[in-house]
């Protein structure tokens, strides 16, 4: 694969924008050519919406730069409520029909103006023959919301060629670098939402976005140890101890998680009510808030099922010269996205 092939993968959070680039080695397999994150200003980024598309555009510059990227070539993904994606059950039909009656239909499975949206679909051929019935992934997202990261990334001088979804970015990574066909939920906990993706023997089953994070943790030891946020924000992250409020501290993480741990059982629940036959055998987490410590036993204690925290490196190669095993280790569970991203081959 001509390494040009490969967009530059590139994951706009709320809290920080993460940069991936790979080049195609032997047998299959990607060496990392360049990675890195930076932090956003707050509230750049609020529900997949680029509220300030010039400081968005200003640290996104700055971190191409900073990491010499010469490909030109992007792809983003989106979130959020302005991004609907819906699985629907339709007589299996030959691809052109098939986008002919998704176009015509579209209206009907999706509760925006449709000519406010773009649409995608991919056929999961659950059936093939004529008498069959296939489930179909149909993907739709306001216009103007997409039009705002092509307008900024245009200002930047880069050529988005492919925008995709969180849940599939991150599906696609999972795919590359663990066992594929596997009954998991994939789950990224980020600072403001949480994405799950519920696999069934390798195809989505249950994909959604819900609004909590890590944000929601940070706000919760704030309010409990009666401290700002910026205090709070360094208590999560280990940086700061107060010993004397230690209690403090286990309860609002107790609390924030099991918050978090309800929600994942929901999805679980309704995967395993529509999917008796595939028993889900393995939760994969990723995302800054994955990172709190406890979180993979609380969850694997509550639902019975193996939790792992996701490497998106363990099937990379690259240069140890050039990049330091120890940063991969603390920015992996972030680097999910951004990952899967990079592994899609620009069309155009
Ligand atoms: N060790 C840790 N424990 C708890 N939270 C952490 C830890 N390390 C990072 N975080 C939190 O993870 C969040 C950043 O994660 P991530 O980069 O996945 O978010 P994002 O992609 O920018 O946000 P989103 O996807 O929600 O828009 C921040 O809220 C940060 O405080
Ligand atoms: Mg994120």
């Amino acid at each position: 694969m001509a390494k040009n092939d490969l967009v530059l993968g590139i994951d706009i959070g709320s809290h920080s924008v993460k940069v991936c680039q790979l080049k195609g080695a032997a047998a299959g397999k990607y060496n990392i050519t360049a990675l890195g994150s930076a932090m956003l200003p707050e509230e750049s980024v609020s529900d997949g919406n680029l509220e300030s598309p010039e400081e968005v555009g200003e640290v996104i510059g700055q971190l191409v730069k900073n990491l010499k990227i010469k490909n030109k070539k992007v792809g983003f993904t989106i979130s959020g409520y302005s991004v609907i994606v819906k699985k629907i059950n339709l007589a299996a039909m030959k691809p052109a029909e098939l986008e002919e009656h998704i176009m015509s239909e579209a209206e009907q499975y999706i509760p925006f103006d449709i000519d406010d949206v773009y649409i995608d679909f991919q056929d999961l051929h659950t059936g093939t023959r004529p008498d069959q019935r296939t489930d179909v992934m149909l993907v739709a997202a306001k216009k103007d919301v997409v039009d705002d990261y092509l307008t900024m990334f245009a200002g930047l001088k880069l050529n988005p060629v492919l925008v995709d979804i969180d849940g599939f970015a991150f599906e696609n990574s999972y795919e590359y670098n663990y066992s594929a066909n596997e009954n998991v939920a994939l789950i990224d906990i980020g600072a403001s939402k949480m994405n799950i993706n519920v696999l069934a023997n390798g195809v989505s089953a249950v994909a959604r976005d819900i609004l909590i994070g890590s944000n929601q943790l940070t706000d919760e030891l704030a309010d409990t140890l009666g401290i700002e946020l910026d205090e709070a924000e360094a208590v999560k992250l280990g940086t700061r101890q107060i010993p004397e409020m230690q209690d403090k501290v286990v309860e609002a993480f107790n609390a924030t998680c099991t918050k978090w741990v309800l929600e994942i059982k929901k999805a679980i629940d309704l995967y395993q009510a529509n999917n008796p036959q595939f028993p889900l055998n393995h939760i994969v987490l990723s995302g800054g808030g994955s990172k709190v410590v406890g979180l993979t036993d609380f969850l694997a204690n509550e639902t019975g099922v193996p939790v792992d925290l996701f490497n998106p490196f363990a099937n990379l190669l690259y240069n140890r010269k050039k990049i330091d095993p120890v940063y991969l280790k603390t920015i992996g569970p972030e680097m999910a996205i951004a990952t899967g991203i990079a592994m899609r081959t620009s069309i155009i």
